[in-house]
């Protein structure tokens, strides 16, 4: 890291959950590699009561606890803790920030670190607007004598006009190239990997298209509940919570034309023509197309699980979703009729992400002692866990008649044994420091993402006549999530296992 981006890293939020389980962790990685800038320094703003010392031990026992076991390491954490500092403050009154600007400048000159700063939002929803325009009213938006950025995190509001809001709240006072907005599955190695399958292999792109490609899916699973964020989840829901962003990013790099070189921009100009080209739904078309559930209690081994509604901070007749299935279309040139299905939810019964290709069968079957008729080959691009790639095509049965089976080719990242794979928030703090914004989100994804999602919030709230399924935790959601293949060709989820190789109901999960 060169010397001018020297800096203070500010967190608001220091005390919460974001910043014990990903942030801090991600530093100390940073650290643990010579990757922090010479003079640095992190600032932890909160309104609970901590002192320096106490703010320390309690992040070098985050560390331990959600940190990585492989690289702890007691005399380099003790080390790193000694960069933390920490004041407290009322995030929402205007009269702190003063302080708050004192506080920073006395670190500055003590440490001497140029007054350069990175603001990181880990805060609740409600703040991700307020914070900015009140450090802009005391100038440190100002990039006269070093930069500002500032880092958010999604929800970037609950629907289209209040992102429109927060998005005008923002802009008000800071500049577009000064705003980082994470989606933490766009800094995992794997999603990024998508665009190296595509783009450096030859074999791959002319078939990347409607004449090849029967379906797209991708699934993002979790066998996890909400756990104790039911307070935010219960405002949110899957839909917000990981289609708004996760899924439909996912979906824009499957999707995207080859950019015309890897400079962010360049990036990010072809993901934000895939978000303006998803068909919009109709009101009546949302209730065939997108199917929501929230997971039961259940009794899995011997451990019994709550239902979504049993769960703290979650009122009792809730309709959240935690689970949504969907099928849309990317109305463009490349995928003009090509249904996509995506599907995530809590408490399925592992957690995976996987996008699958599914080509078109071929034209004329000749096998036809073969029961796979039809099926298609798959290209599974499996983004955690087991990361790797799958491809699954047809062989012949070894024996006297032709008959065919599946076999799969396949690639694991675990394989590559001297090889590191960086956690995501790891990477994205790394290139905001370093003022690379490749991996972060302009505004008009976000604005693209809700106007493509609104219909269907509205639908939900407007139309009591939608279901919302419950489904038993630990299973794949509602059964009704298949109805959505109307009968296709080889119209099911792929059922993945832990193995990315395997996949079919006796998988070990
Ligand atoms: C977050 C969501 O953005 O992503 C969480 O708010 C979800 O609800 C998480 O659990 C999943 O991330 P990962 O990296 O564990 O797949």
């Amino acid at each position: 890291m060169k010397k001018e981006e020297n800096h203070l890293f500010v967190i608001f939020g220091a005390s919460g959950d974001l910043t014990k389980r990903k942030i801090i962790s991600a530093l100390f990685s940073l650290y643990t590699q010579n990757l922090l800038a010479t003079n640095f320094a992190v600032l932890g703003a909160s309104m609970d009561e901590f002192s320096d010392e106490s703010f320390r031990e309690d992040m070098k026992n985050a560390l331990k606890k959600f940190g990585d076991e492989t690289t702890y390491d007691e005399q380099r954490v003790d080390q790193f803790i000694r960069l933390l500092y920490y004041h407290t403050m009322k995030l929402d009154k205007d009269e702190e920030y003063k302080k708050l600007d004192d506080k920073i400048k006395s670190l500055q000159k003590k440490l001497n670190i140029e007054p350069n700063l990175l603001f990181y939002m880990a805060t609740p929803p409600s703040l991700i607007g307020v914070i900015p325009e009140k450090l802009a009213t005391i100038g440190l938006n100002n990039e006269k004598n070093g930069w500002k950025r500032i880092i958010i995190e999604k929800p970037f509001g609950f629907d289209l006009s209040s992102a429109m809001e927060i998005h005008q709240q923002l802009t008000g006072s800071w500049q577009e190239h000064q705003i980082y907005r994470i989606d933490h599955y766009v800094g995992k190695e794997t999603v990024q990997n998508i665009l190296v399958t595509r783009f450096s292999n030859g074999i791959f792109e002319p078939l990347w298209n409607r004449n090849y490609i029967q379906r797209v899916e991708i699934t993002s699973g979790e066998s996890i509940g909400v756990e104790n964020r039911g307070g935010y989840y219960d405002h949110s829901g899957a839909l917000s919570d990981m289609v708004q962003n996760h899924l439909l990013h996912l979906t824009a790099i499957t999707a995207m034309e080859p950019p015309s070189s890897m400079n962010p921009d360049a990036i990010r100009n072809e993901m934000l023509k895939v978000l303006q080209s998803l068909k919009p739904y109709k009101k009546s078309e949302v209730a065939a197309n997108v199917i929501r559930g929230q997971y039961l209690n259940a009794t899995i081994g011997n451990e019994k699980i709550n239902g979504y509604r049993e769960e703290q901070g979650v009122t009792p007749n809730s309709k959240t979703e935690t689970f949504v299935a969907m099928r849309f279309f990317i109305d463009n040139w490349r995928w003009g009729g090509v249904p996509f299905y995506i599907r995530t939810g809590k408490r399925l019964p592992m957690r995976v992400t996987e996008v699958v290709i599914h080509f078109k069968p071929t034209p004329h079957f000749l096998f036809h002692n073969s029961a796979r008729e039809n099926l298609c080959n798959k290209l599974v691009l499996r983004i955690q866990p087991d990361e790797g790639i799958l491809m699954k095509f047809d062989i012949k049965t070894p024996g006297e008649e032709f008959d065919v089976e599946e076999a799969g080719l396949d690639f694991h990242y675990s394989s590559l044994s001297d090889q590191r794979i960086a956690p995501a928030y790891e990477r994205l703090i790394y290139d905001a420091q370093n003022g690379d914004s490749t991996l972060f989100s302009r505004a008009e994804e976000m604005i693209e993402a809700w106007r493509f999602l609104d219909p269907i919030l509205s639908e939900w709230k407007q139309n009591s006549t939608i279901p919302l399924y419950g489904y038993p935790a630990g299973t794949w959601g509602p059964p009704e999530s298949d109805k959505l293949f109307r009968g296709e060709n080889c119209g099911t989820w792929r059922q993945p296992c832990k193995n990315l190789s395997n996949d079919g109901i006796f998988c070990q999960l």
